[in-house]
């Protein structure tokens, strides 16, 4: 039996590719805010913690300076990992409404308890900023309270974006209890990929330290202990990533595996993926140990990983289409009536906020800057 929805008789109103595409361009921009906050919120901390217990230690002021930078920050990140959140929601509603309906009904507690969690992540993040700033010793308590609510939710994605993939375990999930109170049954590819999400954060954050140290906000040493401790930080947490990546590709099934790199698409952007990653590791190592301070370096990590991020975003994809195709599920399969105007007014307007975002962050780049030192 095929435990999917009926398709919606209301057709498609643009081509399902463009839907693909804005869907898997838009995600890639919510990962990469995403890794921001997991990985630099966590080494913030890190770094709060160690310049608050022994201040008379010669890096103290370094790192103080330092977490209060990434903290600074992070209220910002917080409002990118939500923006960009939402246009991959709506176009994985589209293309996947289905599946990921039942799973979120199925999770529903789980799922609504997202909201309160982003609440008191976003508010100890605001804390933890503001304390660190201030260099009072309790700041990182607050952060990694936020941190942890911050993997909560990351795990509650995780587990939903896994179950959407398992039609053959819904009826038995809502018979046992149709609360949304029940986590599915194990699954062998879900600690893998939440681990994979994880990891992949601290090497972002490692090349967003670099980027700072190309910002003449901060004093010479302050830069040159963002670049070369993000670069150490980069490299270690890429080779950490790359086995989750490898544990991530194991867990799938073999025909998953065989149809997902027999696709030109999604073997092309494996290598993709694997060729930044390397690309990022070389610049990160030199970063450790040249400890640049120039904006070129900060923007060359930055474009990077972004296709890095681009990637690996369209092999997850490849995963899951192929994953559902195997149990009845053909995105492709789906009527489609495109009304042209209404594309056309839509792209126009995306890209009118493209352009006028970029507009709003060359006006926040050419602002004066204002000396940030330590407290
Ligand atoms: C602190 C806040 C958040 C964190 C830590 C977070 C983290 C994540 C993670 C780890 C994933 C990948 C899950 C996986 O595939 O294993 C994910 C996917 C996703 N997130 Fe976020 N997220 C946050 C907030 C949001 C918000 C507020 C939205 C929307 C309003 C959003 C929309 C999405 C969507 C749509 C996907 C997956 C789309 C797809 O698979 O097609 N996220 N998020």
């Amino acid at each position: 039996m095929n435990a999917f929805p009926a398709i919606d008789p209301i057709p498609l109103p643009a081509p399902i590719w463009l839907f693909k595409a804005l869907h898997i361009v838009t995600l890639a921009l919510h990962f990469f805010a995403v890794e921001l906050l997991l990985g630099g919120l966590l080494v913030a901390v890190w770094l709060s913690f160690l310049g608050s217990r022994n201040r008379r230690h010669p890096a103290a002021t370094l790192r103080l300076t330092a977490a209060a930078a990434l903290g600074r920050r992070l209220p910002i990140v917080v409002t990118y990992v939500i923006n960009l959140g939402v246009p991959p929601l709506l176009f994985a509603q589209v293309l996947y409404g289905r599946a990921l309906y039942t799973s979120s009904v199925l999770l529903g507690a789980y799922w609504i308890a997202v909201i309160f969690l982003l609440m008191g992540c976003y508010w100890h993040i605001y804390r933890f900023s503001a304390f660190a700033e201030s260099g009072r010793n309790a700041a990182w308590v607050k952060g990694l309270v936020g941190w942890v609510l911050a993997i909560i939710i990351a795990g509650i994605y995780s587990t939903n974006m896994t179950l959407m993939l398992r039609p053959e375990v819904w009826a038995s999930m809502y018979a046992a209890s149709p609360t949304g109170l029940r986590l599915p049954p194990h699954d062998p590819t879900l600690l893998v990929r939440w681990l994979f999400m994880l990891t992949g954060g601290f090497w972002v954050a490692g090349i967003w330290m670099i980027w700072l140290a190309g910002r003449r906000v901060f004093e010479d040493p302050v830069r040159r202990y963002l670049s070369a401790t993000g670069g150490r930080l980069a490299v270690v947490m890429l080779l950490v990533q790359g086995v989750m990546a490898w544990q991530v590709l194991a867990t799938q099934t073999p025909g998953v595996r065989e149809t997902l790199f027999g696709a030109p698409l999604y073997l092309g952007s494996a290598w993709a993926w694997a060729g930044s990653a390397a690309a990022i590791l070389i610049f990160a190592a030199w970063a450790s140990i040249a400890k640049p301070v120039s904006k070129a370096a900060g923007w060359t990590g930055a474009v990077l990983t972004l296709v890095c991020l681009l990637g690996a975003v369209l092999v997850r994809d490849g995963i899951r289409d192929f994953t559902l195709l195997a149990k009845g599920y053909d995105v492709w399969e789906r009527t489609v009536v495109t009304n042209w105007p209404v594309v056309g007014l839509f792209l126009a307007l995306f890209v009118a906020g493209l352009g006028a975002l970029a507009w709003l962050i060359s006006v926040m780049m050419r602002a004066r800057p204002v000396a940030e030192r330590a407290t």
